[in-house]
């Protein structure tokens, strides 16, 4: 069967030696515009720089490396909470201490608290011998979402630990499918005001009108067929959200202007990156990719709001190990 259920028996570790661990944690657009809660992208850049370290001791212990003002308990911090649940399924005394480089700014819609929760337990797997399957890795990673937003979402943290794009099909049970990832170019703009997730989740209706739900259905539908297809001119007919994006635009300063004028462009479309404010635009080339940079750029100056920009592709593997 192809979901991840909390196993009976708790796992056994096999400690590695180095009991030191250093990844890398990259930033995620979820949703993709049409697919809320259930399609998300991993990206070469921005990335979390994560250390961790092994405990022979049930415990978990968290450091904030630069500053920013990161819960220091546990069980409030989107790389504790999962990693909490993670020692709960191992049957010696296990811990682990964090520390958190965080470079991809919280509330920006990048997928921050995902990028810590997938960082640490890609890297605290690898201390116990891999023990986990990514599955269950993503079950414990949802413990992060849910102190940062208040709900489990695996919408970034799929794509994190898995890479390439991801569907959420369910999370009860789990249930990710992975979608082949098209040779496509991403630009983002992170307006430099803070949306908390929390509160764009509170903003939404909860009631959808049929006419506006099958409209969503066929986008969906026709993006995954798109992305499985390569055909760009379908992924960019599909980028439309007539639920969601309505009510959050608001919250994004220059939002209608950095789509169409991005679009024209030359962007196949794109739209709020996970909660926003972030905002990204898929094109076919780094060329357009990088006039669309050129777009955003010109749009922020204008209103006058400080951003920052990244052109960067699909990242298809996920959380990386890059010392021990
Ligand atoms: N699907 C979530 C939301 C993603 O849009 O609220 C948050 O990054």
């Amino acid at each position: 069967m192809d979901i991840a259920q909390p196993s009976n028996e708790n796992k056994k570790p096999n400690y590695s030696a180095a009991g030191y661990v250093k990844v890398l944690a990259p930033g995620t657009v979820a949703n993709l515009v049409c697919g809320f809660d259930i399609l998300g992208m991993c990206l070469n850049e921005p990335n979390d720089l994560m250390e961790v370290k092994l405990l022979k001791e049930k415990k978990v212990i968290i450091h904030s490396a630069d500053g920013y003002p990161l819960p220091s308990d546990p069980a409030q911090n989107t790389a504790g909470a999962p990693l909490i649940e993670m020692i709960n399924e191992l049957d010696s005394p296990t811990g682990f201490e964090v520390t958190i480089h965080k470079r991809i700014k919280p509330g920006s819609g990048i997928g921050s608290s995902a990028a810590s929760a997938a960082g640490a337990v890609v890297a605290a797997n690898h201390l116990v011998g891999n023990v986990f399957s990514n599955k269950d890795l993503v079950r414990f990673a949802m413990f992060g979402e849910k102190v940062a937003s208040g709900v489990k979402h695996a919408d970034n943290v799929a794509p994190c630990i898995f890479g390439g794009i991801t569907l959420i099909r369910s999370i009860h049970p789990l249930d990710i499918i992975s979608i082949p990832s098209p040779d496509l170019f991403v630009t983002i703009v992170h307006p430099q005001i803070e949306v908390r997730t929390k509160d764009a989740r509170q903003i939404l209706r909860k009631e959808v009108l049929l006419k506006d739900a099958i409209r969503q259905w066929g986008n969906i539908a026709g993006l995954v067929a798109a992305f499985m297809q390569n055909d760009l001119d379908l992924i960019g007919r599909s980028l439309e959200d007539v639920i969601i994006e309505p009510v959050r635009s608001i919250l994004i300063p220059g939002f209608d202007e950095v789509k169409m004028k991005c679009k024209e462009a030359g962007a196949l479309g794109g739209g709020i990156s996970g909660s926003g404010p972030s905002l990204f635009m898929l094109s076919r080339d780094e060329a357009t990719a990088k006039k669309v940079q050129t777009v955003m750029q010109e749009i922020y100056n204008q209103i006058g709001l400080e951003y920052h920009t990244y052109v960067t592709t699909i990242n298809k593997t996920g959380v990386k190990i890059i010392a021990e």
